[in-house]
């Protein structure tokens, strides 16, 4: 029988700071108003302290995932983190996350897709459950988003914030688990959202710091226009591909970038509000950790064999989408 990889726990992480629309209207020229009707979000969450990284909040996520699976760090086998803000550049963040969570020495590595991070690492978490490799996968998303976004950019800072969600992977062959996934890149997108210096290309200087090129830019109306086609697509063309009717899908669940997104890939599916995760309004825009944030939020009301469509579009470009069955 066919071995597939099924979530068999989810755990989140947010910090306790809230971060809402009226405190970002005294920082810059913005209104509650703007911001809800242009994106849904309310509030996010900020990591404040010195010399906390992404890590810390990620360590929390799979603790209690650990903790909640009742699963020995012992019998880990492999850790994946899908992030856009390391704690370092080198080492991966994975390896602080594995280290600080008592995983034992590992395989444990990042991987950079932007928003579309989680589904990318989900994808390849996977694999390694399906050749028989390994048995206990965790895949972290996990951003500190507070760290690369310019407070005094009203075009930007309004949309994100800092969160962490780690799933479980284990083989089922009960029929549930990752069914389908298809992930997708363009990197001619790159100058319409990109962090563009400290890394190689643009290494820390004066005059990079004066430039404030060392947060996170984006054009918002040109991945506006890609994001709501590509997210819209993906998702499309997974259900398709597995003859799956909006009747038959259960719960959407997307990337938490903007609203108005979400709901043209609700439409484009063929299913109501009643099936969309969301919870941009208390997070906003988590980067890699907003999907499993949102498995986390909804966990209670999913059953074993519900059919769920995941979907991501982030910095690259990177887009995709996986199809789900709940349940071991
Ligand atoms: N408050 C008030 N006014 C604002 C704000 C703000 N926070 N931000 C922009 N404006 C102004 C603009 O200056 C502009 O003013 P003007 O008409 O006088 O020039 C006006 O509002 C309209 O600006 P637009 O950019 O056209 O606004 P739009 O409706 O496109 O909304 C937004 C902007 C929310 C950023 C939208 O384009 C968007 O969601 N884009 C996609 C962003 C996204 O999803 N990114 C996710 C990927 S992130 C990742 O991968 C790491």
């Amino acid at each position: 029988m066919k071995i597939t990889a099924a979530i068999t726990g989810v755990q989140g992480y947010v910090p306790d700071y809230v971060l809402t629309n009226e405190e970002l209207s005294t920082l810059v020229d913005t209104s509650d108003e703007w911001i809800t009707s242009r994106t849904g979000i309310k509030e996010r969450r900020i990591l404040k302290g010195e010399g906390q990284g992404t890590s810390v909040m990620a360590i929390e996520a799979v603790k209690g995932l650990l903790a909640k699976t009742q699963t020995n760090p012992e019998e880990v086998d492999l850790l994946l983190c899908a992030t856009v803000t390391p704690d370092y550049v080198f080492p991966s963040t994975a390896n602080l996350i594995a280290a600080g969570s008592g995983l034992g020495h590992i395989p444990s590595f990042d991987l950079g897709a932007a928003c579309s991070g989680f589904l990318y690492a989900l994808t390849v978490g996977s694999q390694f459950i399906e050749t028989g490799k390994y048995r206990k996968v965790i895949v972290v998303g996990a951003d500190k988003m507070s760290s690369i976004v310019d407070y005094t950019d009203r075009t930007t800072c309004v949309l994100f914030g800092d969160g962490a969600g780690a799933v479980m992977l284990e083989p089922s062959t009960s029929g549930n688990g990752i069914i389908d996934s298809q992930i997708y890149s363009d990197g001619s997108g790159v100058s319409h959202l990109f962090q563009k210096a400290g890394g190689s290309k643009y290494p820390p200087t004066l005059e990079t710091i004066q430039n404030r090129e060392h947060y996170a830019r984006q054009e918002g109306q040109a991945v506006f226009k890609f994001a709501v086609v590509r997210m819209a697509e993906a998702a499309a063309e997974i259900m398709e591909r597995n003859n799956l009717t909006g009747d038959d899908v259960a719960w959407l669940v997307p990337h938490q970038a903007n609203k108005r997104i979400i709901d043209a890939t609700a439409q484009r599916m063929g299913i109501g509000p009643e099936k969309v995760m969301l919870n941009i309004h208390r997070y906003g825009n988590t980067t890699a950790a907003t999907i499993p944030l949102c498995l986390w939020d909804y966990e209670s009301q999913l059953n074993p064999g519900d059919n769920l469509v995941l979907a991501a579009f982030g910095g690259g470009f990177t887009w995709g989408s996986v199809y789900l069955k709940w349940g071991k």
